[in-house]
């Protein structure tokens, strides 16, 4: 899972492409490289770590060319290193790579008997010599075509050749890959985003078709070789600007902005005129749905079994949550009434696509909530749901979680009414209190002093847990996978009738647990659950909602309390101070914590 830069211009093209590099830094940030053209010469530059190391290099070593690839790398096959890092280059080659040569070691066996040398240990260096080797007796399409015929797995490529001067080769199967057309100069990247700052026009290759990028023109192929014509699509341009603000952090900056985050995406959704949630126009008959399967990743997958609940509680529809890299290779059972939802900030997480891809393949209706309108999971679902929350930048998943939330929430309401399962009225209702999200997360941030205070204990833990019932369950899996994510510490989330069946065995004395407690029928249940954590040793930081009636704070080590809200949306609130608990912890750790280690936002490896 890396990122992929390639332009072909009249102009000088390294400070560009170290530039839209920064930006792919999302995808990986272990290694960087970049190779150019430079007076018929493949020059390449590569460095161990984040782009900023490159950029100091070549600021040295100027090896401008007007023709050039680039790569941000997140190691999958070798460590991180210098030798590992893309581009990967012979004399007459130079290959950058997204995705995996499940042959290689096959391949590279070949390759070393016909009398080639490897220098790295990724997978990616067989392609730059099968080419290589191809060249000596093809033209460069018959060589492309029979080094992609040898290839296993799924790869975006991006190569540029010693003899043939004016063209960049752009080829996908499996990972996504954008061409981008700028006035006398083309463009290949791993995504729309990588283009956005040269060019909102852009074409995207589908599976098995490689490209020649010229200056002037862009020429496709199927992957028999046979010319074909792309459709030129206009992406929205890239108004956001990448910065940090007043904060130290994009992490705290996107935790900040959910107050605003969340009133746009009401807006986008709410009709405050007819009190309506404008979720319409489905592409199927919504009575014939009787089955949700919601699907994702990491934090998007978080959001799927929150969602679980809220479908159970509102509708009469069976639902099942997945991990994307599960359902993909289960037996599963297709049903015409079923809806697959994809829940994806990034809309390119590589298990995700495939499970989307699989449901397409048989026939299932299929929906995406993403971020990004126009990835490849938004590009192929049926209906797609944006989040409207803006670029994340932070690894850690903080506003799209929150925004991911909301619009479950919304198609919740939406279904359940649609399936007359709630009265018209308490569908007003219900509307109306969302629109008090806002104001209520607003007033939510305002807790920040006191869990930063908290947060220097779960910095100092060999572990901690994070304990909730119902709607607090999936919200104390996503606390735990925040602080994991950001402090490296290691932390569990459970549901918390559930302790003493294993789990309590692990509580010792001093032993940080956050443990969640709205006053919903759960609450009584919930502190005893407690009780039995603190009479062990744990060191308690119970998170509940304000209330008449005081907690009862014996033996409590810390005690925070929220707005006051319905049950049913607690998890909104909830999620803030759980954020702020991994962020400060691992500030105070002096973390980098935007690209946490071994980390990357968008995984487009299986
Ligand atoms: C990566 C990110 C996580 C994210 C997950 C799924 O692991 O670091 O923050 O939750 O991918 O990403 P997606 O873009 O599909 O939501």
């Amino acid at each position: 899972m890396c990122g992929i830069i390639g332009i072909n211009s009249n102009k000088p093209v390294t400070g560009v492409i170290l530039n839209s590099l920064k930006k792919l830094e999302y995808r990986g940030y272990d290694s960087a490289g970049v190779a150019t053209l430079v007076n018929g010469i493949i020059n390449e530059t590569k460095c161990e770590g984040r782009v900023e190391n490159l950029e100091n290099i070549i600021f040295k070593n100027k090896n401008d060319g007007s023709l050039g690839i680039g790569h941000v790398r997140w190691a999958t096959h070798g460590q991180p290193s210098e030798v590992n890092a893309h581009p990967h280059s012979s004399e007459k080659v130079s290959v950058v790579h997204n995705g995996i040569i499940e042959n290689s070691t096959l391949l590279k066996k070949h390759l070393i008997r016909a009398g080639h040398v490897f220098k790295s240990q990724t997978d990616t260096e067989v392609i730059t010599h099968l080419i290589t080797e191809y060249l000596k007796n093809n033209d460069l399409k018959t060589s492309i075509l029979k080094m992609l015929k040898r290839l296993h797995g799924s790869f975006a490529l991006g190569i540029i050749f010693k003899d043939f001067p004016d063209i960049i080769v752009g080829a996908r199967r499996g990972s996504p890959l954008a061409v981008g057309y700028g006035p006398n100069e083309n463009y290949l990247g791993s995504d729309s985003y990588a283009l956005k700052s040269m060019t909102n026009k852009v074409s995207y290759l589908d599976d098995g078709e490689f490209c020649f990028i010229k200056k002037k023109e862009v020429q496709f192929f199927n992957s028999d070789g046979n010319k074909i014509n792309k459709q030129v699509l206009e992406v929205s341009s890239d108004d956001q600007s990448y910065d940090k603000g007043n904060f130290k952090h994009f992490m705290a900056k996107e935790i900040h902005e959910q107050p605003n985050t969340i009133k746009s995406c009401l807006k986008e959704y709410i009709d405050k005129i007819n009190n309506e949630i404008n979720i319409i126009n489905f592409p199927w008959n919504n009575k014939e749905i009787k089955n949700i399967k919601l699907i994702g990743c990491g934090t998007a997958y978080h959001s799927c079994l929150m969602a679980k609940y809220w479908i159970e509680q509102l509708t009469d529809l069976e639902v099942e949550t997945d991990i994307a890299s599960e359902f993909r290779y289960r037996k599963n059972k297709f049903k015409n009434s079923q809806l697959y939802v994809f829940v994806s900030q990034s809309g390119e997480t590589a298990d995700t696509y495939a499970a989307l891809d699989l449901c397409k393949k048989n026939k299932m209706k299929t929906c995406s909530i993403v971020n990004v309108v126009e990835s490849s999971i938004a590009r192929d679902s049926d209906y797609v749901l944006p989040i409207h929350c803006g670029p994340e930048v932070g690894v850690a998943s903080t506003k799209a979680f929150m925004g991911q939330l909301l619009v479950l929430y919304l198609l919740t309401l939406k279904l359940s009414f649609l399936h007359d399962k709630i009265s018209k009225e308490n569908y007003g209702l219900k509307i109306s209190s969302l629109l008090e999200l806002p104001k209520l997360i607003e007033n939510t941030l305002k807790i920040e002093r006191d869990i930063q205070e908290a947060s220097k204990d779960f910095s100092k833990a060999k572990g901690s847990m994070f304990l909730g019932r119902g709607y607090s369950f999936p919200i104390a899996l996503e606390g735990a996978l925040k602080l994991k994510e950001l402090a490296y510490v290691h932390a569990e989330g459970y549901p918390a009738g559930e302790m003493k069946h294993g789990p309590l065995a692990l509580i010792e004395n001093g032993m940080p647990v956050v443990v969640i407690a709205p006053r919903d029928k759960f609450y009584n249940k919930t502190i005893s659950n407690m009780q039995e954590v603190i009479s062990r040793g744990g060191k308690v930081l119970l998170i509940s909602n304000k209330s008449t009636d005081e907690i009862s704070s014996e033996n409590l080590w810390k005690k925070i309390q929220v707005e006051t809200i319905s049950d049913e949306l607690f998890p909104f609130l909830i999620t803030i101070p759980l954020q702020l608990l991994a962020y400060y912890a691992a500030n105070a750790l002096g973390h980098d914590i935007d690209k946490p280690r071994n980390l990357a936002k968008s995984v487009t490896v299986e």
